[in-house]
């Protein structure tokens, strides 16, 4: 008998129940049309997800605010402009019994002028630790409830066009996770501070969505363990969050880590070996948050490839739902298979620049352009199935560089930016 670990409902508090553990995590997928609205393409790429066995398929991430984008080609939802193409979106996504929530994010600092974004703003005029990325401005108090006020319209909206959820991004050094940081909030007044002030923005964010819509509509956060920088959001910081928002009426928080300065989430540097050795990189975090979780089922995202691990790591309690990143976009199916029965590792190749790591060591530019270029090389596969073509794995990483330079520009392998 096939272990059904994986294959096990999941109700969240919510009264929403997940048909099986396995979640297809957020990917930007870059396929808005002009007006920042759904393009075809998108829709035609979660038609692959659709069918791909994930209990939960959560959106790249969408803006809540046209200015302020974080990647080209990112949907925004303000208002209901869009609702005739966000509703087939959301639609597609459920065909094959699959709940789909959408990712709420304002990119603060991380506002990208590659994707048209104007002049950045943060908690703080503290710009990011990367060559070329343009400081920020501090957001005032009238801000901050305004943005606050943006992700519980987009929410209401997302509601409307049928999605089962919205998960707020609050991870990976976006605007949210700059409010967490102590080295990008140095607030003083009530945002700032202490743990409890630099977590309002994403509590009050919480609960103003919440109050925007009906009760069975799931509402998750993406958060980080730690930011892995030194002076920023540490584990213990990450731990006092989980036990603030467990008392919020959260349905799943996910754990992830990093930032573009250091990109842990992709297990790039932060991550020690130890930590990757055990494939998931968040597990053990996540395992010491569980009881300060409360009744909120967490999900951890990173790492996971095998199916013996994902079963482990449920099993174990450690975590209630596993997501999965850049194996889906090489095996949008995979969930099938490693729902149902016995599946082999995931495909997710190390991609690497073809020079030595002794040069790359001394010219951290070239491991910098290695990071674009791989989240680029995924993205180039999401935009290979929104064409109606499969998934290339042998797609040589020189086209991905041609083809973001086609798309974006020179500039787009310079900045170290993505998701
Ligand atoms: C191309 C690409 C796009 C991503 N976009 C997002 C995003 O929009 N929101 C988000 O929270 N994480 C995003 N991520 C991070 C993934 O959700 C996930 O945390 C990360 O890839 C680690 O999981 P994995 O090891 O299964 O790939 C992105 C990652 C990649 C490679």
């Amino acid at each position: 008998m096939p272990d059904t670990t994986l294959a096990t409902p999941l109700p969240l508090p919510s009264g929403q129940i997940l048909p099986n553990r396995l979640m297809k995590a957020a990917l930007s997928e870059g396929l808005a049309d002009a007006a920042a609205g759904p393009d075809e393409r998108l829709i035609r790429l979660y038609s692959r997800w659709a069918d791909g066995g994930y209990g939960l398929v959560l959106t790249g991430n969408v803006m809540v605010d046209g200015r302020h984008l974080g990647e080209p080609g990112n949907v925004v939802v303000e208002d209901d402009r869009h609702l005739e193409a966000l509703t087939r979106w959301a639609k597609t996504g459920q065909d094959g019994g699959a709940k789909i929530w959408m990712q709420l994010n304002h990119p603060g600092r991380q506002g990208n002028p590659l994707a048209g974004s104007g002049p950045t703003v943060a908690p703080s005029a503290v710009g990011v630790a990367i060559r070329g990325v343009p400081a920020p401005r501090a957001l005032t108090e009238e801000e901050v409830h305004e943005i606050i006020a943006r992700f519980a319209t987009s929410a209401a909206v997302v509601e409307e066009a049928g999605f089962d959820g919205v998960q707020i991004h609050g991870a990976h050094g976006y605007l949210v996770s700059q409010f967490l940081s102590p080295l990008s909030n140095r607030r003083t007044d009530a945002w700032g501070g202490a743990v409890e002030n630099r977590a309002r923005f994403l509590v009050e964010i919480i609960r103003a969505v919440r109050a925007s819509v009906r009760p069975g509509f799931g509402v998750g956060v993406k958060l980080n363990s730690a930011d892995f920088q030194r002076g920023g959001f540490t584990a213990d910081d990450s731990r006092a969050v989980v036990s603030m928002i467990a008392d919020e009426a959260v349905d799943l928080i996910e754990i992830s880590g990093g930032s573009y300065e250091s990109p842990a989430m992709v297990g790039r540097p932060a991550v020690s070996a130890s930590t990757r050795a055990r494939e998931a990189y968040f597990l053990e975090y996540a395992t010491a948050v569980r009881e300060l979780a409360g009744t909120v089922p967490l999900a951890v995202t990173g790492g996971f490839r095998t199916r013996p691990a994902m079963v482990e790591a449920v099993a174990d309690g450690a975590c209630d739902v596993v997501g999965l990143g850049r194996p889906v976009a090489l095996d949008p199916a995979a969930g099938r298979s490693l729902a149902a029965a016995d599946a082999g590792p995931l495909v997710s190749p190390a991609l690497r620049l073809p020079v030595p790591d002794r040069i790359k060591r001394v010219m951290p530019t070239l491991k910098a352009l290695e990071g674009v270029l791989d989240l680029q090389w995924h993205t180039d596969q999401l935009h290979r199935m929104g064409d109606g073509l499969d998934p290339d794995p042998a797609r040589a990483l020189w086209r991905t560089a041609a083809t973001t330079v086609r798309r974006n520009g020179v500039d787009a392998l310079r900045s170290r930016r993505g998701r």
